[in-house]
């Protein structure tokens, strides 16, 4: 058995408060994630994905944020992940930053969609080759036999010009759009603050602050 009940960090570099708050959280989460990046987070656009199954078992895993705009947050992965699988069935998912240099956590629920084929296409081709030939040979989420049936995938893959250049229809983006966005400021004693925006109408946010 181990326990941890020693480990403790305190809480105590930053506070959010009401007076000061922006009316938009998509702001907010980029002045934030601004932040996180010239505090030094080592990876501060890694979140955990949070999907369900049809029966509402839950799975989580991290992936990066690669854009955030006011529509949403996007990310790229194999739409027949089991991620994949778990977005088409429910178009639900939910999102978790956690930057312990700001003592901060951000989290997101929303409603999943694909993003442009273009978009996707124009990521695509931004990765570095090896990036490439892995999105297209690996079956993300499957069972294989063996690291060495991976490996002969991936050089089957590269040894098709075409692959480096095409992106295959089974890989892309998603955008999770925001209906609910809770900022989350650690401070002393665990009286953390606890902002929460809900989506109304269109840029339309509703504030409130829940206990820690
Ligand atoms: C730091 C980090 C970043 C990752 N980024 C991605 C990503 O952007 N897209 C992705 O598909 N998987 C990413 N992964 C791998 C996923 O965590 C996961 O193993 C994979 O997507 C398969 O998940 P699934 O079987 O639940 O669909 C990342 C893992 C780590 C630790």
């Amino acid at each position: 058995m181990a326990n941890f009940h020693h480990l403790r960090n305190e809480f105590q570099l930053y506070q959010l408060d009401e007076a000061t708050l922006v009316s938009n959280p998509l702001d907010l989460f980029e002045h934030w994630l601004e932040e996180a990046i010239t505090s030094g987070e080592p990876e501060p656009t890694a979140m955990i994905l949070a999907t369900a199954d049809l029966e509402g078992s839950p799975s989580a895993r991290v992936v990066l944020l690669k854009e955030v705009s006011a529509e949403g947050f996007d990310f790229f992965t194999n739409y027949s992940s089991r991620k994949g699988i778990e977005i088409g069935a429910s178009g639900k998912a939910a999102l978790v930053f956690f930057w312990p240099l700001t003592q901060r956590q951000v989290r997101v629920e929303g409603e999943v969609a694909r993003v442009s084929a273009e978009k996707s296409d124009q990521y695509f081709m931004e990765r570095p080759e090896g990036s490439r030939i892995s999105a297209v040979a690996s079956p993300q989420s499957r069972e294989i036999s063996s690291r060495h049936d991976l490996e002969m995938m991936y050089f089957d893959a590269a040894s098709h010009p075409d692959n480096l250049s095409r992106r295959p229809d089974y890989w892309g983006g998603y955008m999770v759009k925001p209906k609910r966005i809770e900022f989350w400021q650690g401070r002393e004693n665990r009286l953390h603050d606890r902002i929460v925006f809900t989506a109304g109408g269109v840029e339309e946010w509703s504030i409130s602050r829940l206990a820690p």
